[in-house]
């Protein structure tokens, strides 16, 4: 075996994130705590309940635990139906709170990069029209602007929406996410809302924070035909692409919004990314099917030989990684990777899907790419949508009765990841050995 040491740039950052419903607890003015309340939305009838009980305080130790792990950065998300429980309300104890979490950060030497929408809404948006109607725009734009005055001296790096593809796909085509809507035009109108909204939430942190850096994040999935020889799949892995991945960043690239027919221009979404916040998880198999219409004629799965995740969620596909990085530098601003991970209560799995992706991370450095981050998912496990608690990210295993925290394997590979900047031969000799003749082989 040869010995090697795959090294990262100077001032890279290395994290973990986290968002607001799925480790604060007790939120229970958005839509997600409807919606777990109503029958059969959530595997098992779950609750976010405590969640983390961050909230209650216990970020305190898992910043500690992040710290002392060597991680440089967290990214978290603040809850918009806490800072502004109703239209004319402010809460300014939730803000205040807020800064104390982001100063607990920076007092721990961590660069915090805060999320300003991860996929809830107050109530009082949701009856109000929520991402159906256009007005959600300003008010987003509005919120966001009240919550830049107040944190505006901890952040510099700010995400306008989490996923917004996502946001739109899960909640108005697969009907997963709340509202549960099954509908190709109503989640074009909502596509469009998004947009609208990122626009505008950009131009509010710009005007108050003009120095601030300000992207979108994306849900990246690899889309490969099937049959690589048959036109079809071809078509169907391409236009999947297109509206799920390259929709949202090349809306803010160049203010044109590309439907399956149609498009859009929206001016003011126009070169609105300082950088692109990319989360890669996994890639799909697509093949063209004349039964599939509400999925634009396509099926998607995961090669038979795939190694899965415990609960299938996810394909390990390192290479897939590098090809979402290649695509997101093709948009022409700084990538920072803001959610990479793996479902893995007995973290078999984890250490090997880890030290992978990180090898690929360091191959599209190395090709001078401008990656400036990456940010595991996550630091503990968390509250996972529609999901509940039937699967692990964490670094850290959670018991949500007693609310301990267990250490991981994996969170000591990731230690000595961040530790040295890097991945060596011998973190992966020590933390998953059987992948050493393949990556370094001689
Ligand atoms: C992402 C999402 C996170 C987390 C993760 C793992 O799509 O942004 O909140 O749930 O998936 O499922």
């Amino acid at each position: 075996m040869a010995e090697a040491f795959f090294q990262f740039p100077r001032g890279f950052l290395w994290g973990t994130a986290t968002s607001s419903h799925q480790v604060e607890g007790q939120n229970e003015n958005n839509n997600w705590s409807a919606w777990e309340q109503e029958e059969g939305r959530i595997v098992h009838g779950q609750r976010s309940g405590l969640a983390c009980d961050w909230w209650g305080g216990r970020w305190k130790e898992d910043f500690d635990r992040a710290a002392e792990a060597g991680q440089n950065a967290h990214r978290l998300s603040i809850e918009w139906s806490r800072v502004q429980p109703t239209p004319e309300r402010w809460d300014e104890a939730a803000l205040d709170y807020y800064r104390e979490i982001l100063r607990g950060l920076i007092d721990r030497g961590m660069t915090p990069m805060v999320t300003l929408h991860h996929f809830t809404d107050p109530l009082w948006v949701v009856e109000e029209g929520g991402w159906e109607d256009e007005s959600i725009a300003q008010r987003f734009a509005v919120y966001v602007r009240r919550v830049v005055e107040a944190l505006k001296e901890y952040i510099n790096l700010w995400c306008t929406i989490n996923e917004p593809n996502v946001v739109a796909v899960s909640g108005y085509l697969m009907g997963e996410f709340p509202p549960g809507a099954q509908d190709l035009k109503t989640t074009f109108t909502v596509m469009s809302n998004l947009v609208r909204a990122h626009a505008a939430a950009y131009h509010a942190v710009h005007e108050v924070q003009p120095e601030a850096r300000v992207g979108l994040t994306i849900n990246y999935r690899g889309f490969l035909p099937s049959r690589a020889w048959f036109p079809l799949d071809r078509l169907a892995a391409r236009t999947t692409s297109r509206l799920f991945n390259d929709f949202f960043p090349a809306a803010a690239r160049d203010g044109k919004l590309r439907f399956l027919t149609k498009s859009q221009i929206l001016p003011e979404a126009k070169g609105t990314q300082d950088f692109l916040g990319l989360q890669y998880y996994t890639e799909d198999l697509v093949a063209f099917d004349p039964r599939a219409a509400n999925e634009m004629f396509s099926r998607r799965f995961y090669p038979e030989d795939a190694e899965l995740s415990p609960t299938g969620f996810i394909a390990n596909c390192p290479e897939g990684f590098f090809r979402a990085l290649d695509w997101a530098r093709a948009f022409g601003v700084p990538v920072i990777v803001t959610e990479n991970g793996v479902e893995d209560d007995t973290d078999e799995l984890r250490p090997r899907y880890l030290a992978q992706h990180i090898h690929q991370l360091w191959r599209a450095v190395n090709f001078n790419y401008p990656i400036k981050g990456y940010f595991h998912w996550s630091l503990v496990d968390n509250f996972e949508w529609e999901r509940g608690w039937t699967q692990r990210f964490g670094l850290w295993e959670l018991d949500v009765e007693t609310q301990a925290r267990h250490k991981r394997p994996s969170a000591d590979l990731y230690a000595a990841i961040c530790h040295a900047n890097g991945l060596s031969s011998e973190m992966v000799a020590e933390h998953t050995p059987e992948l050493l003749e393949e990556m370094f082989p001689g």
